[in-house]
C-alpha cells in the first residue's frame, strides 16, 4: 500500500462519506475483526514488521471502507461501486478493492483471498455482535459470551435484520466453526470495546 493509504485516511474518507453515527460505527467494528483475522493470517504467513504492517493495514482499511458509500448510494447499483471507483482514483490497492466488491454478494466478484472471505464473514456479525451487547444491562461488549451469541442466532425474533445465514457461510469460507468465528470477532470487539462505544455505561442507580 502506499504511504498515504493508512487507517487515519480510511478513516477520513469513511467520515467524509458517512454522517450516520451507526454506520461509521459498523465501519470500525468491521474493521476491528477484520485487522484480528488479517493478524492472524500474517502470523500464519509468517510476516513480519513491514511486510505484516502493510498486510493487516489493507484488512483494517477494506473494514473501515467496504459500506463508505452506502448512505450517499444504497441501491443495488451503485454501493459498493460508487465507492470502489472513488478508492481505485485513489489508488488504494486492488486487493481491497476487491474484497469490498465481494462482500457484496450480488456484485458478480467472487470471495477469493482471505481478505474477501474474512470481509465477508466479518459484516453481519459484527452487528450481531453489536446487539447482543446493546441488550445487556451494562450495554457492555465485555459482559456478551460465546455461547450467549451462539443461542441468539437461533432466536430469530432477535436482530432480524442480520442474515445468520451469512455469518454461518462466512465461517465455513474461512475454514472455522461457527463458535470459533464467533470467539474471534468477539475477543477482537472486547479489546477495542473503549473505541467501538461498547465498554459500557456506569448502573444510574446509586451512582
Ligand atoms: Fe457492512
Amino acid at each position: 500500500m502506499g504511504s498515504e493509504h493508512t487507517r487515519e485516511r480510511a478513516l477520513q474518507l469513511l467520515e467524509e462519506w458517512t454522517k450516520g453515527e451507526s454506520l461509521r460505527k459498523h465501519g470500525l467494528a468491521v474493521s476491528v475483526c477484520t485487522e484480528a483475522y488479517g493478524a492472524m493470517e500474517a502470523a500464519r504467513c509468517g510476516l513480519k514488521e513491514d511486510e505484516a504492517k502493510e498486510f493487516v493495514g489493507m484488512y483494517t482499511s477494506a473494514g473501515l471502507l467496504h459500506d463508505m458509500d452506502y448512505e450517499r448510494h444504497p441501491t443495488q447499483e451503485e454501493h459498493p461501486f460508487v465507492g470502489v471507483d472513488a478508492l481505485r482514483a485513489e489508488g488504494w490497492p486492488e486487493p481491497v478493492l476487491h474484497a469490498i466488491l465481494a462482500h457484496a454478494d450480488y456484485s458478480g466478484v467472487a470471495c477469493q483471498s482471505h481478505l474477501d472471505k474474512a470481509l465477508f464473514a466479518c459484516d453481519e456479525l459484527s452487528g450481531f455482535l453489536t446487539a447482543c451487547a446493546l441488550v445487556k444491562p451494562t450495554k457492555s461488549i465485555l459482559d456478551v459470551e460465546v455461547k450467549g451469541v451462539l443461542k441468539k442466532m437461533k432466536d430469530k425474533a432477535f436482530a432480524r435484520a442480520v442474515k445468520r445465514e451469512d455469518i454461518t457461510t462466512g465461517a465455513s469460507l474461512l475454514g472455522l466453526s461457527v463458535e470459533e468465528h464467533v470467539g474471534n470477532c468477539l475477543g477482537a470487539m472486547q479489546a477495542r470495546a473503549g473505541n467501538l462505544g461498547l465498554a459500557g455505561v456506569a448502573s444510574e442507580v446509586g451512582v
